[in-house]
């Protein structure tokens, strides 16, 4: 089966060059040919109107094989990539914004038992229906706003049955058709649970944690919430070293209250994602560049904290790689990217266009499309997942940050009306 998106407006494709520029865009005219699940062909409708010689009013066209949809000029990007996610947790926390107004801070409001401690508590308390029905909700949440893949983490599990729980979650959930994609994170050093001395937990992660996540096989990637008062440098480096050993990607949570080492840490030992970083320094962040780490940068989180926006001046300058992610958690509960783009360029004064490539041909070296396909660019042979933009300009979607941008999402090669 054969589908001709026909008639595309500005299509941003990420195909051609490693350069952020108008090289990226194909003018008005393109069609799309998608078979099954991936782009079989990029090219002018005026060559495949003639080539299966299409009426002029396409809705008269009727063939087995072959279904045209017209786009009618509307502007076409790539499927968004979520590449940071706290997917799966239970419970509320909106006590603690009044506690924030009071002046409290992220590691003050965990002692006073709110914080990651308290969602873990609910989490473990709910059942495995209740934890899909709120994963497969948050899906559909996050498909309405344009988002064709995402990573999701455990971490608010913190035992042994837990994690494995919720990485079990998150497999079933990969599995319903016509919601995103998901790859999962093992997160077991996000907290250390209240009931266990800390070095009796650090130890359990290593001997028995990490040995039973890597039997079940389900995660791609190991995280740490590296930061001073939670996961110290030396605790962290352990835990990749043997996430790594055991075959996982490694990613990180680094300098997001305060510079504590992170950044140095992940150049050295290259992970694959280093995130927040809101307070690495320079020197740190060329490392990571230099040894081909990126940074995810979650503007979700400063926006709901009351924090202030990084300074991208000196980034742009160096041309320090990043993502852009939604870190979607019961802090920061959204998992709009459009949104996340404007907040970077509405606030930040960041391009357009590299707002898109940070959720897209960006977020795709930070993350692996189950299929093992092209994502985050569109080209022959890519997954066939893409976003018609409700307009003929592809930047409106970076002013949407409410209501869907989109008018249609197609992922996995089926389109989904918005
Ligand atoms: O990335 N900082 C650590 N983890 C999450 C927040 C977790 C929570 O507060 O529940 C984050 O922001
Ligand atoms: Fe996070």
């Amino acid at each position: 089966m054969r589908t001709i998106y026909l008639n595309a407006g500005t299509m941003v494709h990420f195909a051609d060059t490693d350069s952020i520029d108008e090289k990226q865009l194909f003018g008005p005219g393109k069609a799309i040919i998608v078979e099954g699940q991936s782009i079989a062909n990029i090219l002018d409708s005026q060559e495949v109107i003639q080539e299966y010689t299409l009426p002029e009013d396409t809705s008269q066209f009727q063939h087995d094989e072959v279904h045209v949809h017209d786009l009618q000029g509307q502007a076409i990007v790539p499927g968004l990539i979520d590449g940071h996610t706290h997917l799966l947790w239970a419970g509320d926390r909106s006590k603690e914004v009044a506690w924030r107004q009071e002046g409290k801070s992220y590691a003050q409001i965990s002692e006073m038992g709110g914080g990651i401690g308290h969602t873990v508590s609910q989490t473990r308390k709910a059942s495995t229906d209740q934890l899909l029905e709120l994963g497969y909700l948050r899906l559909r949440d996050a498909l309405r706003t344009g988002t064709t893949h995402l990573e999701a983490k455990t971490g608010y599990g913190l035992t042994t049955e837990s994690e494995l729980r919720l990485l079990e979650i998150a497999a079933k959930l990969n599995h319903i058709e016509h919601t995103p994609t998901i790859e999962s994170t093992w997160m077991g050093a996000h907290d250390i649970p209240k009931e266990v001395h800390r070095d009796a937990y650090i130890e359990s992660l290593h001997s028995e944690q990490l040995p039973a996540v890597l039997e079940q096989g389900l995660a791609r990637s190991v995280d740490v919430f590296c930061e001073p008062g939670w996961f110290s440098l030396e605790e962290s480096e352990d835990i990749l070293r043997a996430g790594r050993q055991g075959g996982l990607a490694m990613r990180m949570h680094i300098d997001e209250f305060n510079d504590g080492g992170g950044g140095e840490l992940a150049a050295e030992l290259g992970v694959e994602t280093a995130d927040h970083a809101y307070h690495t320094p320079m020197k740190a962040r060329i490392n990571m560049k230099e040894a081909g780490v990126n940074t995810g940068f979650l503007p979700g989180t400063p926006y709901a904290m009351g924090d202030s926006w990084p300074d991208l001046a000196p980034l742009l300058e160096h041309e320090i790689p990043f993502t852009l992610a939604s870190d979607f958690n019961p802090n920061c509960y959204t998992l709009s990217l459009p949104f996340m783009c404007s907040l970077m360029v509405q606030r930040c004064g960041l391009h357009p266009l590299s707002a898109l490539a940070a959720v897209t041909v960006n977020a795709a070296r930070a993350t692996q499309h189950p299929s093992g396909m092209v994502h985050g660019q569109l080209m022959e042979g890519a997954v066939a997942n893409f976003n018609i933009v409700d307009g003929q300009n592809w930047e409106s979607m970076m002013l949407r940050p409410s209501s869907s941008p989109f008018s249609g999402t197609v992922l996995n090669g089926h389109y989904i009306s918005q």
